[in-house]
């Protein structure tokens, strides 16, 4: 007798035949009492959820932050309470425009999405594997997005509309030039960077602030593609990060990053002679050295990639006791958009999946709607607050010092008296003469068909940052021009 189970249908009646639809006779149509078959062409129909509407094609897998440091002068937070501490852990990594089948391979930000199971609820550090971003206002973040998507009417992604874009706002050089730089093309996510980009807040057990940046550094070290190579990897596999990541993990040969923090004090907030809280600049590591904090390690794939991966929902909202936000308008517009998205994306009750679950108990007062399928509160006569019923109740401990904030409500302009140029001059002097050349053919590359007066004015914007940067810049597409008109 076989010992496999018997197959069912999701109400449990056993199936008596799952290779032959019902006929009316041999050749006949089907019946429609057929409900096992109306059952399977129904759940196909529903097996796509709508994509991420960025990010939405992505890598991801479980493992562990061992803490090395004590930075409990810091942060009260539990996950960080004692060396040696582990907390378990997800990490999505996504490119930022392609649509779920994108080519792996592709010059893109990479995302870096890490959801911490701590013992007082996740906390999700939604980061990418740059310091920074292209806009600081996240008023343009819905118009920078539609330049990298798809052209209305061509349907064709548009390098007219993403330099008009950039040309056109210069806070976006720094980000632009790591783009176009060796670090735009990994070949991998095992050899990147991760950064949580904004400045957050941590707060101690004495209930004292200080403002703080993520880093995520690899230990596997940087490994980037030409856009050649990258070309010749696309033509023989789309898949080559998953490939790799899976891969390595399958084998037992683990990803780390070394997890560092920035720390400075909230009175320096005032000092510093940019803002610390503009998501386009970095605060220096000679000013704010990094601090070890833990290791982080990749050391299990998942088992059920829908499930796990791609109905996992990150967001900056999701912070823990001891680990806060900061002013930071592009952080705090993300505060809101992350939850947004993903009850449209996944439904109401998204919390609740499995790999979003928090590992740790849950009391909260929210009710039915679609798919609501949690048990009720231990008593069921606590169902709103306050009650009397011995249900959940707030707790002042948990509360964060105040913030104290100043000025009147406006529209303030974010470009003026801003410098968006030293940054990426201080990374431009980073790079030596071979990298220098690869950033000029890159960006040339990528203004390929653009209109002349477009190319022109981000031109001027890389001569601001640097006089060899633009005239690089400028001979490259030259050098571009010449190639093409031979080829004729
Ligand atoms: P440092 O010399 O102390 O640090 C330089 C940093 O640049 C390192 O973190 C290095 O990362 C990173 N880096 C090197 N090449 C690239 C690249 N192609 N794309 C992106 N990052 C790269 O200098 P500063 O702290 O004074 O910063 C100088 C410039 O370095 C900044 O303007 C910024 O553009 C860039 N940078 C600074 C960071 C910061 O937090 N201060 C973080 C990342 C970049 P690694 O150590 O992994 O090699
Ligand atoms: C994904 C909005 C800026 C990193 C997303 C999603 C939205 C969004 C709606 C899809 C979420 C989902 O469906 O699961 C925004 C807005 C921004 C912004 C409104 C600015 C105002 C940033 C910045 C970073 C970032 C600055 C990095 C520092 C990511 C990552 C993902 C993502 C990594 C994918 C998360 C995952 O793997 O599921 N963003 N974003 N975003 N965003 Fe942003």
């Amino acid at each position: 007798m076989s010992t496999r189970p018997t197959l069912t249908t999701s109400a449990g009646a056993p199936v008596a035949d799952n290779q032959n639809a019902m006929t009316a006779g041999p050749r006949g149509p089907v019946l429609l009492q057929d409900y096992q078959l109306i059952e399977k062409l129904a759940h196909q129909n529903r097996e796509r959820i709508p994509e991420r509407v960025v990010h939405a094609k992505g890598w991801g897998a479980f493992g562990t932050l061992t803490v090395t440091s004590d930075v409990t002068a810091y942060s009260k937070a539990k996950l960080f309470a004692e060396v040696g501490k582990q907390t378990d852990l997800l990490i999505r990594f996504s490119t930022v425009a392609g649509e779920l089948g994108a080519a792996d391979a592709e010059r893109d930000v990479r995302g870096f999405a890490v959801k911490f199971y701590t013992e007082e609820g996740n906390w999700d550090l939604v980061g990418n594997n740059t310091p920074v971003f292209f806009i600081r206002d996240p008023y343009k973040f819905p118009d920078f997005i539609h330049t990298q998507k798809r052209h209305p009417r061509s349907n064709l992604r548009s390098p007219t509309a993403m330099w008009d874009f950039w040309s056109l706002s210069p806070e976006s050089l720094h980000q632009v030039t790591i783009l176009m730089s060796d670090r735009g093309l990994p070949t991998d996510v095992r050899h990147v960077n991760g950064y949580g980009s904004h400045t957050f807040s941590l707060i101690n057990a004495g209930g004292e602030r200080f403002w703080v940046k993520f880093h995520f550094k690899t230990l596997q070290g940087h490994r980037h593609w030409t856009n050649e190579e990258a070309s010749a990897v696309v033509g023989r596999t789309r898949e080559s990060t998953q490939e790799d990541l899976f891969q390595a993990i399958e084998q037992g040969d683990y990803p780390k990053w070394r997890l560092c923090i920035q720390v400075m004090p909230e009175a320096d907030a005032e000092k510093t002679p940019y803002n610390p809280f503009d998501l386009t600049k970095v605060w220096p590591h000679g000013d704010y050295p990094l601090i070890e904090v833990g290791i982080v390690e990749l050391n299990r794939n998942a088992d059920n990639y829908f499930a796990e991966i791609e109905q996992a929902a990150f967001s900056p909202s999701n912070v823990v006791p001891g680990i806060g936000f900061s002013p930071d308008k592009m952080l705090q517009a993300r505060i809101f958009s992350y939850a947004d998205a993903h009850r449209y994306r996944l439904g109401t009750h998204y919390e609740a999946l499995p790999v979003n679950r928090p590992k740790c108990p849950v009391h909260h007062y929210h009710k039915d709607g679609a798919m609501r399928f949690f048990a009720n509160m231990p008593n069921p006569d606590a169902y709103y607050e306050p009650n009397s019923f011995d249900g959940p109740a707030q707790d002042p401990a948990f509360r964060e010092p105040p913030l104290k904030i100043s000025g009147d409500a406006d529209r303030y302009d974010h470009r003026r008296g801003n410098d968006d140029f030293s940054q990426p001059r201080a990374l431009f002097r980073l790079f030596d003469a071979a990298q220098r050349q690869r950033l000029f053919g890159n960006v040339a590359g990528a203004m390929a068909g653009v209109p002349a007066e477009i190319v022109e004015r981000q031109c001027r914007l890389f001569d601001q940052v640097h006089p060899d940067y633009g005239r690089g810049v400028r001979q490259a597409l030259a050098a571009a021009a010449r190639a093409a008109q031979a080829a004729e």
